[in-house]
């Protein structure tokens, strides 16, 4: 991939797959050739998430779930692989774990292969709140910086963030589209923050989700081996293999992994704009985000 397509690939959408814009590595042709090549069966998986909501996290869980808690050597992006993104990672898919589980940063309405409700794969959704969500993909574009001083500044950034105009659309519109499918069977509904406070209940509840029976000692030892310090020394985990270090001065994939880092980034401004979306689009959804303690 040429770099400066990387670099675009943060705000600039430049390809539309099932109407939602994605980065410009993802094409519509590739995701119908994936769809109709690979027969998937009732309990495949998906994790599905807007970017930087945890995504890496809860498929570490369950690929350690699947593993009765034994670490191996398999990246993570090869043994869950994105599914959109396939035509440009190529992945094997036909060599996968059964059932398979794949990434997905589609919502709702354009996952691939259909609408979730109308088939019967388990699909596993992981919300964030939105403040910490636009610190860390912020951070994450910076690392396609290849022009020094070409990046944009944060402010922009976030009103790209708040008007929807990054890749895989907005983000109000993406949480809930799936917000509103939550009481499915199909469906797990999970919080990063959730997950930070109560790691092997989360774990617990994955693996209940996708009927992996685990004991006790292995649900601690697998929450111990995804913590985000286990994570960020993993390297089958935290990315360090990947591109993603285009850019030398910027922030490791596994950057901080916190609830409330907002707080070092955000305006007061920005902040109450955030404040007052939250309340126009979430009122009467039942759907609260946690910010952190103030
Ligand atoms: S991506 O690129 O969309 O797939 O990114 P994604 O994996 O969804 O999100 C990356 C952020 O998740 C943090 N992370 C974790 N937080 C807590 N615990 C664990 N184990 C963990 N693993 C990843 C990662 O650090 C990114 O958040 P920030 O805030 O940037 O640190």
């Amino acid at each position: 991939m040429d770099v400066h397509d990387k670099f675009l690939l943060a705000v600039k959408p430049v390809s539309v797959v099932n109407e939602i814009k994605v980065p410009l590595y993802i094409k519509q042709e590739d995701v119908n050739e994936i769809v109709q090549s690979v027969q998937l069966k009732p309990g495949d998986i998906f994790i599905s998430t807007f970017a930087k909501a945890g995504t890496t996290w809860t498929q570490q869980i369950v690929k350690l779930i699947r593993n009765g808690g034994i670490a191996d050597t398999v990246k993570i992006n090869e043994s869950i692989p994105w599914l959109e993104a396939n035509g440009q990672f190529k992945v094997d898919v036909s060599s996968l774990l059964e059932p398979k589980a794949f990434k997905s940063h589609m919502p709702y309405n354009a996952m691939p292969y259909g609408k979730p409700h109308e088939s019967q794969f388990k699909y596993i959704y992981v919300a964030r709140n939105p403040k910490d969500v636009a610190v860390s993909f912020y951070f994450h574009y910076l690392r396609f910086q290849v022009k020094p001083g070409a990046n944009l500044e944060w402010c922009v950034f976030f009103e790209n963030f708040v008007s929807g105009k990054t890749v895989f659309g907005d983000f109000f519109d993406h949480v809930l589209s799936w917000w509103h499918h939550k009481e499915d069977d199909n469906i797990l509904f999970l919080f990063y923050e959730d997950m930070k406070k109560d790691l092997k209940a989360a774990v617990s509840r994955v693996a209940r989700f996708i009927e992996v029976d685990v004991s006790d000692v292995q649900i601690s030892e697998i929450a111990a081996m995804t913590t985000f310090d286990s994570m960020k020394n993993d390297n089958t985990a935290n990315y360090s293999w990947d591109l993603l270090q285009l850019n030398p001065g910027s922030t490791p994939f596994m950057r901080k992994g916190e609830v409330g880092d907002w707080k070092n980034h955000l305006t007061k401004e920005q902040s109450t704009q955030i404040d007052k979306i939250c309340k126009e689009r979430l009122q009467d959804t039942g759907l609260v985000f946690d910010f952190g303690c103030c």
